[in-house]
């Protein structure tokens, strides 16, 4: 048998964030070293919290989570930077009950195992650098920690196999009308991590609604039956309902974007257009802060490994979300 593959998973949990771990850890294909978390669907308090209550329900209290930033490495210092940009209300109270894609406490039980007492960046500079064999990192939240412990120590990108990043999208956008999520909340960190010069898989916006997932989808993951199933539909359900009712979605889907990220480790065919370009983010500030800009005129040739998944098979996504959480009880 293969060795497992060696993986640090950055993430902000977050519903769909708590499918990619789930995701993840059911698979058996990796060593997990650690979970780092980050601000983003919600501070960090929460992040973590909430990332404890998912490996306690898969029974795996012994990867350790390790608190990351609460906040973008310099964006709100940044006089005159566009930080609230006007979008669609994530959360709203209709009918007097507040609807949002991502409840503050996930509906599990209160964590029992404590976080570390090492901070997130240390962990991940410790780690990388010290490592004998190269890890992989999959980040799904805004990429602060990743960025910070890279600009501590550049050299550790020699020990990063690769890094596969859900955020960014090339022709659509969700936090303001140029950008995504996680790159529009620390536009400089996702600069970092895309010109660090490890290999970087970019799983955007393009690709995660490509696969986008309908009411007879999410049956079928559940279809199984396992806690895990069970609770990653309740989850992707809800966002749907969520999506629906705050006017994100009209066609009866919605796009579950963290767990193509470890979709893509466990059967990279799962994205079926993946594109060698230069990548770049905007920092200008202004409407376009935080856009991710992939150079893809013909004849360009990108000097650094950075790949943008455009578009997915969603029936291998859908087969392979629900072969692995039928896994465990
Ligand atoms: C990304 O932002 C977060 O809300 C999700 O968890 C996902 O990582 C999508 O834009
Ligand atoms: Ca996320």
């Amino acid at each position: 048998m293969s060795r497992k593959q060696k993986l640090i998973i950055d993430c902000d949990t977050g519903s769909d964030d708590a499918v990619a771990l789930m995701t993840a850890v059911l698979s058996d294909r990796f060593d997990i070293l650690a979970v780092t978390t980050t601000h983003g669907n919600l501070p960090v308090k929460y992040t973590t919290e909430n990332t404890l209550r998912v490996l306690e329900l898969l029974g795996r209290q012994d990867i350790p989570v390790y608190p990351g930033c609460n906040e973008g490495m310099v964006k709100l210092l940044t006089p005159g930077r566009m930080v609230n940009p006007k979008i669609k209300a994530i959360s709203k109270v209709i009918d007097g009950k507040e609807v949002a894609f991502h409840d503050r406490y996930l509906d599990l039980p209160e964590a029992v195992t404590k976080p570390q007492a090492e901070h997130a960046c240390s962990f991940l500079l410790r780690t990388l650098r010290e490592t004998k064999e190269k890890i992989i990192l999959a980040a799904f939240g805004p990429m602060t920690n990743i960025g910070m412990a890279l600009r501590m120590d550049p050299s550790i990108a020699q020990n990063i196999e690769g890094i596969v990043v859900m955020g960014g999208g090339v022709h659509e956008a969700n936090k303001s009308m140029a950008a995504e999520s996680n790159f529009f909340n620390d536009p400089e960190a996702a600069k970092i991590v895309l010109e660090c010069g490890a290999p970087v898989v970019v799983i955007p916006l393009d690709a995660t609604n490509d696969v986008a997932l309908s009411r007879e989808d999410i049956a079928k993951i559940a279809s199984s039956g396992t806690t895990a199933a069970t609770f990653a539909a309740g989850l992707v359900l809800h966002a749907l309902e969520a999506a629906e009712l705050l006017g994100f979605s009209d066609n009866g889907k919605n796009g579950l974007h963290d767990p193509l990220t470890i979709c893509f480790l466990l059967e990279p065919t799962v994205i079926t257009d993946l594109r060698h370009c230069a990548c770049d983010i905007d920092l200008g500030g202004g409407r376009a802060d935080g856009q991710l800009l992939c150079d893809m005129r013909p004849g360009e040739k990108p000097t650094l490994p950075t790949y943008v998944a455009m578009r997915g098979d969603k029936d291998k996504y859908l087969s392979l979300l629900t072969h692995t959480l039928a896994k465990g009880r």
